[in-house]
C-alpha cells in the first residue's frame, strides 16, 4: 500500500492529552502496519524453540505470517510464509522440523534457508526461463539478543544492539543472567478485543496495580501470608521507572540479596528458589557486575513496539483486536521445582485464565471501547502525571522519572509512536547513542 504521509500530532507533550482515535481508526491502523510493523525490530521467537538444524517455528510480524527457521548450517532466517508463485502459505503447522517446505498448491519447494529448490515442470512448461534464484522466500533481517530472536522487514534499520540501546542494561538483569541461557515455554495464545497499544502502555502503568488487582492481590498476598499493598506503600517503593529509545522499563532496587519475587514461589518451594539464586550469583555477578547482579531487577517493561512483560507478543489483528502470545523464560539449568513453580505461577497470573490478566483485560477492553463512541472519542486521554519531572540519573541510564509512579513512559511511548508514524524512513527516526556502562562479560548474545 502507498504511505499516507499524514503528519500525526496525537499527544501534547506539555499536558499529556492523547487523541484516542488512534485506538480505533482503520486508516491509522493500516499505516501502523507499514510504518511501525514494517520497520521496527520485533521480537518473534526464541532460539530454544528451534534448537536443531531445520527446526522451524511459525510466528508473526504485525499481520504478516513468518517462518522462523534454523537452516541446515545453523543460521537463523525469518521469512514471509508466502509462496512466490501465487501466494499460498508454505507451511500450516505451528512448529516442526523440515529440510524442505513444499507449497501445497502447485508444488514449488523451498529449502529451510528459503531458497527455491524445485519447481514442477521447470523444463517442460517454464522452458528453463524461470530465475529461481530471484524467487526465494522473502527474508527479513534477523538478529538475536540473549536467545530472543528479533526481526525487521527494513534492511536499512539500525542494528538490534543500537535499537535496544541502553534498555539492554536493564533487560540483561532478567534475560542475560546466565552462561547457559534460558528456555522458552509456551506460548499460551488468546485474543482480546483491545487495541494493541493498550497493553503496551499498561506495561508502564504501575499506578493501576493496587486498584485494578485489588481482589487478585488479596488472594495472592493471603496465600503468602502478607498484607496487600496500599497506595502509600506503592508510592514509597524504592523502584525506578525509566524510558529508553522507545522502550519503557521499571526496575526494583533490591537492598538485600533476596531471590527474585517470581510468580510460582510458595512457602514450600521458596527455599529451593533461594538456594538456586545464591548458588548462581557468582556467575551472574561475573556476567553483569555487582550492581546489576545484586541490586537491580527488571519488572514490568515493554520493548517498542509490541514486546511486553518479558517474552510476550501483542500481535495486532485489526484496530479492535489483539492476539497475545505469552511465553515464560526460565534458566535452562534451573531445578525442576523452579521450572514447575514458574510455569504454574506464570499460567496462574497470566494468560486467558490468569488471575491478574483478567483484571487487566477488562480495563483494556473498556479503554479501547471508549474510543469508539461518538462523544467519548473526541475527549482526549489524560496522561499528565509527572509531566516535566524526569531526568538523567547518575546510576540508571535513560530518562528516569523522579517518582516511581508517573505517566512519563506512556507519554514517551506515544511520542515514539509519532516519530515512527511521521518518518519517511529510518533516516528520520532518532536513536539515542549507547551510553550505559555494561559491567561484566554479558554481550548481546554470549
Ligand atoms: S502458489 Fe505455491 S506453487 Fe503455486
Ligand atoms: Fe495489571
Amino acid at each position: 500500500m502507498s504511505l499516507i504521509n499524514k503528519q500525526y500530532s496525537v499527544i501534547e507533550p506539555g499536558t499529556g492529552k492523547l487523541d484516542r482515535s488512534i485506538f480505533v481508526d482503520e486508516d491509522v491502523y493500516q499505516e501502523e502496519l507499514v510504518k511501525i510493523f514494517g520497520r521496527a525490530w520485533q521480537m518473534i521467537g526464541h532460539t530454544s524453540l528451534i534448537p536443531n538444524p531445520n527446526d522451524f517455528f511459525h510466528t508473526y510480524m504485525g499481520e504478516d505470517p513468518v517462518i522462523l527457521t534454523r537452516d541446515n548450517k545453523g543460521k537463523l532466517h525469518a521469512m514471509l510464509n508466502m509462496c512466490r508463485h501465487r501466494g499460498n502459505r508454505i507451511i500450516r503447522a505451528d512448529d516442526g522440523n523440515a529440510k524442505n517446505f513444499m507449497c501445497t498448491y502447485h508444488g514449488w519447494t523451498y529449502t529451510s534457508d528459503g531458497s527455491l529448490e524445485h519447481v514442477p515442470g521447470e523444463e517442460r512448461v517454464y522452458f528453463n526461463e524461470l530465475n529461481k534464484s530471484d524467487l526465494g522466500l522473502i527474508q527479513a533481517k534477523v538478529d538475536t539478543y540473549a536467545g530472543l530472536v528479533f526481526a525487521t522487514w527494513d534492511h536499512r534499520a539500525p542494528s538490534l544492539k543500537e535499537y535496544l540501546g541502553d534498555a539492554r542494561w536493564y533487560l540483561d538483569t532478567v534475560f542475560n543472567r546466565r552462561d547457559g541461557g534460558q528456555q522458552a515455554l509456551g506460548p499460551l495464545k488468546w485474543m482480546e478485543p483491545v487495541n494493541w497499544k493498550t497493553p503496551v502502555d499498561n506495561c508502564s502503568d504501575n499506578y493501576h496495580t493496587v486498584v485494578t488487582h485489588l481482589s487478585s492481590a488479596l488472594a495472592y498476598e493471603t496465600f503468602h501470608g502478607r498484607p496487600r499493598a496500599t497506595h502509600e506503600q506503592l508510592f514509597d517503593r524504592p523502584h525506578k521507572h525509566m524510558f529508553v529509545n522507545g522502550h519503557g522499563l521499571t526496575v526494583r532496587e533490591i537492598s538485600d540479596d533476596t531471590p527474585r519475587d517470581r510468580a510460582g514461589q510458595t512457602n514450600e518451594n521458596r527455599h529451593i528458589f533461594l538456594n538456586f539464586h545464591r548458588e548462581t550469583m557468582p556467575e551472574v555477578e561475573n556476567r553483569l557486575g555487582h550492581l546489576r547482579a545484586h541490586n537491580v531487577e527488571l519488572m514490568n517493561h515493554s520493548i517498542f513496539p509490541n514486546g511486553v512483560l518479558g517474552f510476550r507478543l501483542a500481535l495486532p489483528r485489526g484496530p479492535l483486536m489483539t492476539e497475545f502470545w505469552h511465553f515464560v523464560l526460565i534458566d535452562k539449568d534451573a531445578p525442576p521445582e523452579v521450572i514447575e513453580g514458574m510455569r504454574r505461577g506464570s499460567a496462574g497470573n497470566n494468560g486467558p485464565a490468569g488471575l491478574f490478566e483478567q483484571d487487566d483485560i477488562d480495563n483494556w477492553r473498556s479503554v479501547t471501547e471508549s474510543a469508539k463512541s461518538q462523544v467519548a472519542r473526541n475527549i482526549p486521554q489524560d496522561l499528565s502525571m509527572g509531566t516535566g519531572r524526569s531526568n538523567s540519573h547518575l546510576i540508571y541510564p535513560g530518562q528516569v522519572s523522579d517518582e516511581y509512579i508517573s505517566e512519563h513512559n506512556q507519554r514517551g511511548f506515544y511520542t515514539r509512536w509519532e516519530e515512527f508514524m511521521n518518518a519517511n524512513s529510518w533516516d528520520d527516526i532518532p536513536i539515542d547513542p549507547i551510553s550505559a556502562s555494561f559491567e561484566g562479560s554479558a554481550e548481546m548474545d554470549d
